[in-house]
């Protein structure tokens, strides 16, 4: 068995005396695609802001790559690695997709430090081609792209910077079908990248056709991680719903 990317051991959270996530044992792996599935309020977000760096967990640990870690803001959790995407994708709606890409951390050159937009565009271009977003050009402005190719340009920002993980909050919530399905590519090829992916999704036939492992939360209680292969769309929706 190779280490976990990342690993929960016993996370817990509460808000003020309320347990918003009981336990939580959990590990992601290189190059896998874990999605975590439950009804509303069930916790998943929560996770996903424990993970960034958001909120501090009341107990337990998140280990990286086999070492005990803590993120004290979401800076540390990028600077180790990992990216989110939310669903308001946090995207620059009036700058172009190359500057969207390398927003915060802009390309710059020559004793000025002017912006190397030359490099950007470059960039920006051989990821969205390594990607398959299809965009029509890394120049065009955000607010010309539609909401299928935003959630593109979104993820393919957060895969240039995460080394590590990306965790994605519904990256499909908000598109129709065939949007859906190229997102879906797209996911897949970070697999190839190596990269760990933690997918939360209402949609569990996106989930079984994305996902490696399925982690069902249940009102903040873990109740099991399953193989995809190893079960079926009727157990994880008895698991969510705890109604047999
Ligand atoms: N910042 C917060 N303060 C207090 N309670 C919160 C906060 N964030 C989430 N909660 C509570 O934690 C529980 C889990 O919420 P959440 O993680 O958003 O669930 P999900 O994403 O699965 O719908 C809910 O009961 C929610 O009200
Ligand atoms: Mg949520």
């Amino acid at each position: 068995m190779t280490t976990p990317v990342l690993a929960l051991e016993g996370v817990r959270k509460e808000f003020g005396g309320v347990v918003a996530i009981e336990r939580i044992d959990l590990e992601l792996h290189a190059g896998e695609i874990v999605a975590l599935v439950g009804d509303n309020g069930a916790g998943k977000s929560t996770l996903v802001k424990i993970i960034a760096g958001i909120h501090p967990p009341t107990s337990g640990r998140i280990m990286m790559d086999g070492s005990p870690i803590s993120f004290p803001n979401p800076r540390a959790a990028q600077e180790h690695g990992i990216q989110v995407v939310y669903q308001d994708l946090a995207l620059a709606d009036q700058q172009p997709v190359y500057m969207n890409m390398f927003l915060g951390s802009e390309l710059v050159t020559g004793p000025f430090r002017r912006l190397n937009r030359k490099r950007m565009i470059a960039e920006t271009e051989t990821l969205v081609r390594e990607l398959d977003v299809r965009i029509p050009s890394a120049k065009a402005t955000i607010r010309e792209l539609s909401g299928g190719q935003r959630q593109g340009v979104a993820i393919a920002r957060a895969t240039h910077r995460a080394r590590k993980l990306v965790l994605m909050d519904e990256p499909t919530a908000a598109l129709g079908v065939a949007e859906t399905m190229r997102v879906e590519a797209i996911i897949r090829s970070l697999k190839e990248r190596a990269l760990a992916i933690l997918l939360i999704s209402h949609s569990l036939d996106q989930v079984f056709r994305l996902a490696d492992r399925i982690c069902v939360l249940r009102h903040g209680v873990q109740i099991g991680v399953k193989r995809s292969s190893e079960t079926s769309s009727n157990e994880i929706v008895a698991m969510i719903t705890g109604l047999a």
